[in-house]
Order: structure tokens, then C-alpha cells, then sequence
């Protein structure tokens, strides 16, 4: 297959990439590295089916003539901060909302029709069913991240209905692993390692959270994949969640502190921040996929790459 990758260069973008590449197929990177990093795409960079245009997606001009011959686009390429979207509304319009229409567009225009996209469990807002199903209903959005996301979703659908798509959705966890480069783990790690005797917890540390591998994420991407035209959308994530607090415990126990712990306080962490995220994943099991990893070694091997990669640190 040749594979479109968008965001190649990203966390989740980058272990795609070298999966598609390990399986035989071809891949053409497109990022503008706003938030990837070369890095992450030096092996591919080897590899003879793997090629990147540094692109920026809100300039369909430059990168729509990529889209010729290609079988099947990843669209992960997105602003995936969810924290500090009011400081900057327009951010996730443009990044998320409009970067995907380009996509959409440029499909069309060269008849590709089969679409998997990175959503994510914040387009629930703040949910009332647990575990939360697709056709939860989410009449509240909480976040810009999440509206733009929903946006997006909304759009390919109508692609799927109106053209003939074919389009997953894929509407993720917090994803945690190797390349991980933002999140609670990174804030806390980095934050330790600056500050062995004091951590400052966003809200009162009693949030819970579900959180996903990003290998078992990944092999739930290709497992989902549609060939039909039409849409399917998938919650991805484990039947298990922890408190910050349990997170905490993992990172101070692996790096070998007894930090005091200082909460702001609060139920959320900032504006948007879902207090339990805890997603119905019935839908992609069905498929015959399951995690490998719990939370817990997720977080473990994520402080494994930490100590493996400080370069991470230091582009940030
Ligand atoms: N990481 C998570 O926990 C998580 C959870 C839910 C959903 N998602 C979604 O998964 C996708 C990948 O997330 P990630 O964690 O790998 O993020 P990331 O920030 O590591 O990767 C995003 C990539 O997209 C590129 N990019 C951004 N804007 C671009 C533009 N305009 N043109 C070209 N390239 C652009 C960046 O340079 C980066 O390489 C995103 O869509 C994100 O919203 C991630």
C-alpha cells in the first residue's frame, strides 16, 4: 500500500511510520515539525519506501499533488495540546479543523477515498455514561481542542456520505510509550528531575484517566481500517483507568523520590480537563484487538524512553 502519513514526524505519527515501513508498505511523510522532530524519523529517513516533504498543511498549494497514487492517508498531523487552547482560539481551528479539510480536499481531488483519523476521547466533554460508548451523547463541548476534533469528524463523515469515503475514526485516550513527548508523564518526569523535593499537581490529583500504549494503539489503527465506503468509528483505549495520583506513584517509585506533592486543587486540572476519561471499547475488541500493556507498564516503559532519550527534553 502507499501510505500518506500526516504529523509522520510526531509522537503517534513517527511509530506509525515505522510499523507501515516494518509490514512492506511505502509511506510519504508530510509535517512541518512544529511540534515532530528528526529525531523520531531518522530510521525512516533510511529506509528506500520512506520519503517527507516538510509541509505545512494550511498550504494545500505546496503538498496537495503528494496525495497522486496514494492508497490510504493517516491524518494524525494536528495541534495536539489540549491544555492551552484558550490562549490561543484559533490555534485549534486552523491546525486541526482546517489542516483536515485541506486533507479532505486534496483527497478529492486526486480520487483517494480511504481516510483513518486521529480523534480523541475529549469530543465527550465531560461524559455521564462510564465506561463511554460511541453514541454516547456529547452535547457539551469543554475544550477548543475538542470542538475542532469534533469538527473534523463531522467533516469526514459528510466526505464518507457525500463522495464515498472511506473513513475511520479513531477517538483515542491519552496515548503514552516510546517518543512520547507531552502529557502528564512528561510534565511531571521533567519537573522531578529539575525538583527531586516538591511536585506541583494540576487539581487535586484525583482525576482518573485512562491511558493507552502507543504500540497497542497503533496496531488498533490497522486493525480498524476500513475498506468500505463509509464510516466506522472506534473508542480506543484499556478497561482499566488510575488517578493522577497512582501515575505519580509509578514516576516516583521508577526514579527513586518521596517528592511532596503540592495541589493547586480542584476537581480539573485547567478549563477542559475531563475529570474521568474512561472509554467503551467493545467496538474495537470486536475486531479481535487487545492492549498488550497495562497503565502501569505503559507508564513504565515511557520513563524507560525518558532515561534513554533526554534529547527529548532538550528540543522542547
Ligand atoms: N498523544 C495523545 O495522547 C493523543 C490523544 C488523543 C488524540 N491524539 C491525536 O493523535 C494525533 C497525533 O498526536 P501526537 O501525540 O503524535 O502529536 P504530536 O504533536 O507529537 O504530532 C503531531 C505532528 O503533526 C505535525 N503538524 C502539526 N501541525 C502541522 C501542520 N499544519 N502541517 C504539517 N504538520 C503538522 C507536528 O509537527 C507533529 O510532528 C493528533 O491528531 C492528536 O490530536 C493524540
Amino acid at each position: 500500500m502507499k501510505c500518506l502519513v500526516t504529523g509522520a514526524a510526531g509522537f503517534i505519527g513517527s511509530n506509525l511510520t515505522d510499523r507501515l515501513l516494518r509490514e512492506g508498505h511505502s509511506v510519504l511523510a508530510l509535517d512541518n515539525f512544529s511540534t515532530g522532530f528528526r529525531d523520531t524519523i531518522q530510521s525512516a529517513l533510511n529506509h528506500p519506501a520512506f520519503d517527507l516533504r516538510e509541509v505545512d498543511l494550511l498550504e494545500p498549494g505546496d503538498w496537495s499533488d503528494a496525495m497522486a497514487g496514494v492508497d490510504a492517508v493517516f491524518h494524525l498531523a494536528a495541534n495536539a495540546d489540549v491544555r492551552f487552547g484558550l490562549n490561543h482560539p484559533r490555534r485549534d481551528l486552523e491546525q486541526n479543523t482546517l489542516a483536515t479539510f485541506n486533507v479532505l480536499e486534496a483527497m478529492r481531488e486526486h480520487g483517494v477515498r480511504r481516510i483513518a483519523f486521529s480523534s480523541t476521547g475529549s469530543i465527550y466533554g465531560e461524559p455521564t455514561i462510564f465506561p463511554t460508548p460511541e453514541n454516547a451523547p456529547f452535547p457539551i463541548q469543554t475544550s477548543l481542542y475538542g470542538a475542532s476534533k469534533l469538527a473534523c469528524e463531522g467533516l469526514i463523515q459528510a466526505y464518507c456520505e457525500g463522495y464515498g469515503f472511506q473513513g475511520t475514526i479513531y477517538r483515542f485516550v491519552s496515548i503514552l510509550g516510546e517518543r512520547y513527548s507531552h502529557g502528564h508523564v512528561f510534565d511531571f518526569y521533567r519537573a522531578l528531575k529539575q525538583d527531586p523535593t516538591v511536585l506541583r499537581v494540576l487539581g487535586n490529583g484525583k482525576q482518573r484517566k485512562s491511558y493507552l500504549y502507543v504500540q497497542d494503539c497503533i496496531e488498533a489503527i490497522l486493525k480498524g481500517l476500513r475498506d468500505q465506503p463509509g464510516i466506522s468509528i472506534y473508542n480506543l483505549g484499556t478497561d482499566e483507568y488510575v488517578e493522577v495520583n497512582d501515575s505519580i506513584r509509578v514516576i516516583c517509585e521508577f526514579m527513586g523520590l518521596t517528592p511532596h506533592l503540592d495541589y493547586a486543587g480542584g476537581e480539573r486540572g485547567w478549563v477542559g480537563d475531563s475529570p474521568f476519561i474512561f472509554l467503551d471499547c467493545a467496538h474495537i475488541r470486536s475486531t479481535g484487538w487487545k492492549p498488550r500493556l497495562s497503565i502501569r507498564e505503559a507508564v513504565v516503559r515511557t520513563l524507560e524512553f525518558f532515561e534513554s532519550n533526554p534529547w527529548v527534553f532538550e528540543r522542547k
